[in-house]
């Protein structure tokens, strides 16, 4: 039977959560959000007004005004501001570095919140990747999966990515992912922490296959909201 539904799949970052997020969407038929993608192109409208990114009433104001535009196809990344395709710029050292401090602001958040849910409702089959999926954006989903795994080990996963082998610039990485994990469970609104119902995957010791697996297994035999006894 085809999977009808939202899974939604949030953790810090560098667990492989992107890869498993389109990998389970791919299995199951479903469409794939990537939230952070939608913090991101935020980013990228605060940076391009030249706000500061602390001063959180300007920031409301600017992404306000902003047209942001994410595509939930799991097979192609669609990411725009007014009409502009920043798919590549979002995952640029600038928006990284800038992205915590605007998506720490609740205005921000709140208006991101509803383009996402109404996202979601337009698709009978879902995959949800964020930070407060399933605690804040749709505490009614079918699956709560949380990814995690050690630093050291996010830490590995990114470099590989990046093409980085120095002990000591891998160190500098765990360094980052450490603070960025630090700010983003430390906020005040909607901070970085698993659902009561979640279900806690520690990939440190898994590939990201394994992974995929085992959230497709959990998605299958996961009984809607609404159908609960
Ligand atoms: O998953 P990512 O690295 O693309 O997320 C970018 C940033 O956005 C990260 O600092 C956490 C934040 N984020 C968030 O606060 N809430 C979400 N639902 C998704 C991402």
């Amino acid at each position: 039977m085809s999977f009808r539904g939202q899974v939604t799949l949030d953790g810090p970052s560098g667990t492989g959560k992107s890869s498993v997020a389109r990998g389970v969407a791919a299995r199951l038929g479903a469409a794939y959000l990537d939230t952070g993608a939608m913090y991101r192109a935020a980013t990228v409208a605060v940076l391009d007004a030249g706000v500061d990114p602390e001063d959180a009433d300007s920031v409301a104001r600017t992404v306000a005004a902003a047209r942001i535009e994410v595509g939930t196809g799991s097979a192609t990344e669609l990411v725009t501001v007014d009409g502009v395709d920043v798919a590549e710029r979002i995952r640029g050292v600038e928006v990284t570095r800038t992205v915590s401090a605007v998506s720490a602001v609740p205005a921000v958040r709140r208006q991101l919140v509803d383009q996402q849910r109404a996202l979601v409702a337009a698709a009978d089959a879902v995959v949800v990747e964020g930070r407060d999926i399933g605690t804040v954006v749709l505490p009614d989903a079918t699956l709560k999966v949380y990814l995690t795994a050690a630093p050291e080990a996010r830490a590995q996963r990114r470099a590989g990515q990046l093409g980085i082998t120095e002990p000591a610039e891998i160190a500098v990485l765990a360094a980052d992912l450490r603070r960025r994990d630090e700010y983003d469970s430390s906020r005040a609104d909607s901070p970085l922490r698993p659902a009561a119902d979640a279900v806690v995957v520690d990939s440190t010791e898994l590939d990201q296959q394994a992974v995929v697996e085992r959230v497709v297994a959990l998605a299958q035999s996961a009984v809607p909201a609404g159908e609960r006894a």
